[in-house]
């Protein structure tokens, strides 16, 4: 048998209906569209308004419309992986609620939490496990409900972030130069301090005073952030392009981690990369964390076409970094 690689064979996605533009978020906080435009360049991001659904509900519907796209046997798959910082529950985890109303009945699920790099990491992670040859089809969904942990009194992040949900059916082929080749990921380990939640978890567990004091938000310092941000994505994309004796011209398309257009516009420069092969869709969902690769591979499909170098390299709490060098196997949105 030759050596199995791990391939994408098709993308799923998910927004929710409520639309939250800059003009409303200025009714809400001092902020502008202007300012959120040339600051950050989103203009509109989606919200999951709706009571009782959290970030499994998005997730499933994304897993919903990977299965049927593909017309893959809900059966065969293996296993299900979430990438969330935004979990329903503390437990049971995610990827178990997901599994469970989708009816999955030969897989296992857990969750895999890593912040903004989520995506990344976890593609990295799954691709392992099929090349190991022990398992053939897994799905990856990037799912977070960011609405459920930003303070909408704070100027400072509230216009920044969104909900949804982005999935990827991973498969076992034999088939040559195509899916994930290989990565380069680090952890910095010393984010805490500048992006982070401080209550809820087992160091500060919820009490009247953490929701007296406002402690359940995301909190970040956001020039530091921005700038380990830019020299980190910008260093592991130039490490990975080296790791493949890839020049820029050999690049198809980098497809980034979506916080801020103007990190992008730097890492871009930094790495001496054209914008036109950069993927954003920033400008219409903000910052879904876990879900902007996914989210960003579900619109630009179609325009992929078997045989693309792609890059993907994103940023988070923690830090958590990294970029990681794909070999697309498909025409279009069409699958196989
Ligand atoms: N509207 C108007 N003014 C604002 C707003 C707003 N929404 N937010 C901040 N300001 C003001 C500030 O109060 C400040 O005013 P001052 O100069 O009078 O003090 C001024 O704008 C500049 O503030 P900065 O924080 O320096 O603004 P900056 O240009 O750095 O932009 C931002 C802030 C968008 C947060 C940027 O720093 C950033 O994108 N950081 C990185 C985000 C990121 O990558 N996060 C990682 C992933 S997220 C995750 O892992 C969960």
């Amino acid at each position: 048998m030759g050596k199995i690689n791990a391939v994408i064979t098709g993308v799923g996605g998910y927004v929710p209906d409520y639309v939250l533009t800059n003009e409303e978020l200025s009714r809400m906080v001092d902020t502008s569209d202007e300012w959120i435009m040339t600051r950050v360049g989103i203009k509109e991001r989606h919200i999951l308004t709706e009571e009782g659904l959290g970030t499994s509900y998005m997730a499933r519907k994304a897993a919903k419309e990977l299965i049927k796209k593909t017309g893959v046997d809900p059966d065969t798959i293996d296993a299900l992986i979430v990438t969330t910082t935004t979990p329903d529950y503390k437990f049971p985890s995610t990827a178990s609620i997901v599994l469970g109303k989708l009816g999955l009945k030969n897989a296992f699920a857990f969750d895999l939490e890593a912040a903004c790099c989520g995506f990344i990491y976890t593609l990295d992670v799954a691709a392992s496990m099929i090349q190991s040859g022990r398992f053939k089809k897994i799905i990856v969904i990037g799912a977070d409900k960011m609405s459920s942990l930003v303070d909408y009194q704070d100027r400072s992040t509230c216009v920044l972030f969104g909900d949804g949900a982005g999935a990827v059916l991973l498969e076992a082929t034999e088939e040559e130069n195509v899916g994930v080749v290989n990565s380069y990921m680090r952890t910095d380990g010393k984010g805490l301090p500048f992006l982070h939640m401080k209550a809820g978890g087992s160091i500060c567990p919820p009490s009247k005073f953490t929701v007296d004091h406002r402690l359940h938000y995301l909190h970040q310092e956001g020039r530091t952030v921005f700038r380990y941000a830019v020299t980190n994505m910008g260093d592991d994309v130039t490490e990975v392009m080296k790791m493949n004796n890839l020049t820029v011209d050999d690049v198809n398309w980098v497809i980034p981690h979506e916080a801020n257009l103007r990190i992008i516009e730097a890492v871009t420069k930094r790495v001496g990369l054209p914008m036109d092969k950069v993927v954003v869709n920033i400008e219409r969902y903000g910052n879904t964390s876990a879900a902007t690769i996914p989210l960003a591979l579900w619109d630009h499909e179609k325009n992929l076409k078997k045989g693309d170098n792609v890059i993907f390299t994103a940023f988070g709490a923690g830090f958590v970094h990294g970029a990681s060098f794909y070999k697309w196997a498909y025409d279009g949105a069409a699958v196989k």
